[in-house]
């Protein structure tokens, strides 16, 4: 049997992958908070992140595969535990894992429903045709991205999209890190609750960075 067929095999991939994401998370909203600073700050990151695209492509081509390799997994895993289950045991005792694995497959399909919005949102620009930012350049002749995010999260059912997928993205991630730090076999009695601080801090940092974007902008302290 191929390392990647067993069970071991197949959570490092998803720790592996799940890291990278993590990474990219921390990347993005580093990038994204330059919006606090106006324009000046988000136009030009937008513009310098564009000014070379086969690095931008190759990027969202290596983001998209470790993205899709992390949810192929994931159903594998899903599925695998389904088969494995044991019928007809009045307890349970791998409850709390159980509970985690199910937390984990639904606000992963949240997350994969948010991120496929989310690109036709403000990479392809689908949803709001009336603001392209390409098409509405500010005073330096680049594409108005501020203004596009701006309009965006002024609209409440927007915010909210946003907030319910960022909240799941919260809960996602606080079970995820604690998984990595199992697979790799760091789960003793001393160091667990730390990994589950850890992974709840993680967790919090990011979700309050990116949930602190459509609420500043609702309550008008980013504005146009
Ligand atoms: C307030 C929150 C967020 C804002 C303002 C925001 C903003 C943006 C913008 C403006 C783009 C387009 C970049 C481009 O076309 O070059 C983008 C792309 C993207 N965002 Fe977000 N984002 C947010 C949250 C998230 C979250 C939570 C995730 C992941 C779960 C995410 C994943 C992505 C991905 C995968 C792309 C495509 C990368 C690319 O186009 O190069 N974003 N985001």
């Amino acid at each position: 049997m191929r390392f990647i067929d067993t069970s071991i095999g197949k959570k490092v991939i998803m720790a592996v992958t799940g890291i990278a994401l993590v990474k990219f998370l921390f990347i993005h909203l580093i990038g994204n908070s330059t919006i606090f600073l106006g324009p000046e700050g988000i136009n030009a990151y937008a513009k310098g992140l564009h000014s070379l695209p086969p690095i931008v492509w190759g990027f969202r081509l290596i983001m998209l595969l470790i993205f899709g390799i992390h949810i192929y997994f994931a159903v594998q895993l899903t599925l695998d535990n389904k088969k494995a289950k044991p019928i007809g045991y009045s307890v349970d005792k791998n409850l709390a894992a159980t509970f985690s694995g199910k937390t984990m497959i639904w606000t992963g399909l949240i997350i994969l429903g948010f991120v496929i919005y989310h690109l036709l949102h403000f990479t392809l620009q689908i949803t709001s045709p009336y603001f392209i930012a390409s098409s509405h350049p500010d005073n330096f002749g680049r594409p108005d991205v501020f203004k596009m995010v701006i309009l965006s999260f002024q609209k409440i059912s927007i915010a909210l999209i946003y907030a319910l997928s960022i909240t799941a993205l919260a809960l996602h991630l606080s079970h995820g890190v604690q998984s990595i730090f199992q697979t790799l076999g760091l789960n003793g009695d001393y160091l667990m609750p730390k990994i589950k601080a850890l992974g709840l801090a993680l967790a919090l940092i990011l979700s309050i960075g990116y949930l602190s974007i459509p609420a500043a902008i609702q309550l008008g302290i980013i504005s146009l």
